[in-house]
């Protein structure tokens, strides 16, 4: 049985998604239970958190674990307490960790590949089976754009000329329920990207051309980034944590490509078309 932390969100749901087609047995973790009722599949769920984890033997019952967590600053904190709570439920569990694109590189300094860092530096100390998925920046991220590509044909981000290969949350998921179920490798770290790794500019290109509309790219300084950022709503820690993100692709460490996805599904990697065709609705539409 498969336990989907993160269940009721951007990867998270794609997984319960992609467990329901493969007829997996799954159940979500949700902190309320309202939620885990609209989940896709036949609506398992147990309500519990990170830091106030399912009881050892409601743990016991599940031999792979789907583990995610927000980007948050205790984010180190919490799956720490909940990889804790594993290990004393004692029956080794295989867990399948997102982390990210960076956090197996020591001279990653961006505070969210840190994170993800130290996490991984404690499961693997416990000796728990793991299988760690890094992705890239989800294409979903583009989203933060809308608003401004409305009303000013514009995508504002701090990322110079670097180049990222955004990948699609629902491949990050697919990778995952393929590993979870035992149809990919599992003693491995995928690093998961899209077919291409491609800049803002040329972001703004392919906007331009699927729907139909001019758009430019405007590389913005830090300050004005820090400004705009802040006043969209994440906490100044992870406004801080995006700025340090765009340094480092702004040096051109985030344009790896690979083949990951295709290893894992048989599948390749989504294309940034495709996803924009689909998300045509979210980027056109104010809310
Ligand atoms: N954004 C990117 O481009 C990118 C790229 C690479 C890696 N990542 C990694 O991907 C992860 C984020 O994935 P995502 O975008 O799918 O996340 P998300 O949409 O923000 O979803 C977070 C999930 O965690 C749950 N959650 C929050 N706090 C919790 C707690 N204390 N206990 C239990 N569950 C809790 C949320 O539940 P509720 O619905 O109850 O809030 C939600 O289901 C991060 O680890 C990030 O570093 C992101």
């Amino acid at each position: 049985m498969i336990l989907v932390t993160g269940a009721t969100g951007r990867v998270g749901y794609r997984v319960m998604e992609a467990l329901a087609d493969a007829d997996a047995d799954a159940t979500a973790m949700v902190r309320v239970a309202a939620r885990g009722a609209d989940l896709p599949g036949a609506g398992k769920y147990i309500v519990a958190t990170f830091d106030q984890p399912p009881a050892p033997e409601v743990l016991r019952l599940f031999d792979r674990i789907f583990l995610l967590s927000p980007a948050i600053e205790e984010q180190a904190e919490l799956e720490i307490v909940f990889i804790d709570a594993l290990v004393a439920a004692g029956h080794q569990p295989h867990v399948v960790k997102v982390a990210a694109d960076g956090f197996a590189e020591p001279d990653c300094d961006v505070r969210f590949m840190r994170s993800h860092r130290q996490i991984a530096t404690h499961l693997d100390a416990t000796g728990l089976p793991a299988t760690y998925l890094a992705p890239t920046m989800y294409m979903e991220n583009l989203l933060g754009a809308a608003e401004s590509l409305r009303r000013e044909g514009t995508i504002y981000a701090p990322a110079g000329q670097g180049r990222v290969g955004f990948v699609a949350a629902g491949d990050v998921a697919k990778v995952a329920a393929r590993v979870l179920t035992g149809s990919a490798d599992q003693d491995r770290t995928y690093l998961l990207s899209g077919p291409e790794a491609l800049g803002y500019r040329d972001v703004a290109e392919r906007i331009s051309v699927v729907f139909a509309r001019e758009v430019d790219y405007t590389d913005l300084p830090e300050d004005r980034a820090r400004e705009q950022m802040l006043a969209s709503g994440p906490t100044p820690w992870q406004v801080e944590g995006m700025l340090e993100w765009f340094d480092w692709i702004g040096a051109g460490a985030a344009d790896s490509v690979t083949t990951d996805v295709r290893e894992a599904t048989g599948k390749d990697a989504r294309p940034i078309e495709d996803w924009l065709d689909e998300s045509r609705s979210a980027f056109l539409s104010p809310l």
